[in-house]
């Protein structure tokens, strides 16, 4: 069946090209909480989905043969010019449900917040799999499904927002990221009154980011809103990918991360690898 992923394109190739926001300490310390990677020397790395290419700047820097960045949208630009400097760096414009590599390429592969914001997450993470070397290891992160008071909070908001243009989307971002710096600020307060009225506040603008950095607040909102692709997942669904694709330790990253706490909770996030 031919999808429509054009929103997808025109959202990201905005996002990630006006937000070219490199935070490299945050920026490893995701990487190595969600990826539970930290050398790849002489490996063939794929960032799937790499957007503006925050995540190709550190798998680069740990010693891969190559890395390859695949995104469906003009975040392609934005990535070849972030990562300009590293000569093992490779970017491509491309679809994951039709992956533009051939099977046994791999030794990693990582997709984070990326299948999520695809027509199909399934099939996107088995195409992937495919690619994989004997041996590989891939490792996603996608987003948690919420409470059912809260996801039916979302499927009315996104409805709306989701069919704005994406300019439009912008500006409401802006206007709107500093309702999370007012949710962060309740929900950090000693008062158990207070700290509940923020827990209310986030569950119903759920997708107004918390994050410290006014910039990355609005970017992470358009981020939320705009995509008309934003599915949210359960633990044993995911787990179900990962038996489906024939993979073998499968792993929590979820547990024992130190995050940063940015507001958007942790999300559904499994490594496997395909046996040897
Ligand atoms: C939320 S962004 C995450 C970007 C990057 N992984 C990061 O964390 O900075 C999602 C990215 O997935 C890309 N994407 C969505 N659907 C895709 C598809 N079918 N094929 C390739 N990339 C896709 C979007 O263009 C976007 O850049």
């Amino acid at each position: 069946m031919a999808v429509d992923q054009s929103r997808t394109k025109s959202t990201y190739s905005l996002q990630w090209n006006r937000f070219r926001i490199l935070r490299p300490e945050e920026d490893r310390v995701t990487f190595r909480n969600r990826t539970g990677l930290t050398d790849l020397t002489g490996c063939v790395v794929l960032d799937a989905g790499c957007g503006m290419g925050r995540y190709l700047r550190i798998a680069a820097s740990m010693g891969p043969n190559q890395v390859i960045g695949v995104d469906l949208s003009r975040a392609v630009d934005a990535a070849r010019d972030l990562t300009v400097e590293f000569a093992n760096v490779t970017v491509v414009q491309g679809d994951l449900l039709r992956p533009p590599f051939g099977p046994n390429t791999f030794d990693h592969i990582y997709a984070l917040g990326v299948l999520d914001h695809t027509p199909d997450p399934k099939a996107a993470f088995l195409a992937l799999c495919r690619t994989l070397k004997k041996g590989g290891r891939i490792a996603i992160w996608v987003y948690p499904r919420e409470k059912p008071m809260v996801e039916r909070v979302i499927k009315v908001h996104r409805a709306v927002s989701s069919r704005l243009p994406v300019p439009v989307l912008l500006g409401l971002s802006r206007l709107m990221a500093p309702i999370g710096a007012i949710k962060r600020r309740l929900m950090a307060t000693p008062s158990r009154v207070v700290g509940r009225l923020g827990v209310l506040l986030h569950a119903l603008t759920i997708g107004v980011s918390m994050h410290p950095d006014p910039e990355v607040r609005v970017c992470d909102t358009l981020d939320w809103y705009a995509p008309k692709y934003l599915s949210r997942h359960t633990f044993d669904e995911v787990r179900e990918w990962f038996t489906a694709a024939g993979l073998v330790e499968i792993t929590d990253l979820s547990l024992d991360q130190s995050h940063y706490h940015h507001g958007q909770g942790n999300g559904i996030n499994l490594a496997g690898r395909r046996p040897g």
